[in-house]
């Protein structure tokens, strides 16, 4: 585990080079897989589960600032984390990011 400015203990996950503008990724941190994705250059880290019936996110699509569920098509706004409908009204579990020269890190 890393510190990052003394806030809280962040685990570095990635290079900002590993995941492209709009695009996302999954990553293994302590036995989890977290879903990175870069909307606009900003990251958002999820727990790769999704609510609705924990089949892993990443087979879904992105569109905007929609990630939309690959199984039963929840979706979720990525900024926030809310859900948008219509399968579900949990939010995706979301992890705080901050980035430290090149290096991504999420509090887990
Ligand atoms: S598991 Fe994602 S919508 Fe059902």
């Amino acid at each position: 585990m890393t510190k990052v400015n003394d806030v809280g203990e962040y685990v570095k996950i990635a290079e900002t080079k590993d995941i492209s503008k709009n695009q996302m990724q999954v990553f293994n941190v302590k036995e989890r897989e977290i879903l990175l994705i870069n909307l606009e250059g900003e990251l958002h880290a999820f727990d790769n589960r999704c609510p609705h019936m924990g089949y892993p996110l990443f087979f879904g699509s992105l569109k905007g600032d929609t990630l939309t569920c690959g199984f039963h098509s929840a979706k979720f706004n990525v900024k926030t984390g809310k859900s948008l409908g219509p399968v579900t009204s949990e939010r995706l579990k979301t992890f705080p990011v901050k980035i430290q020269n090149s290096s991504v890190f999420i509090e887990v």
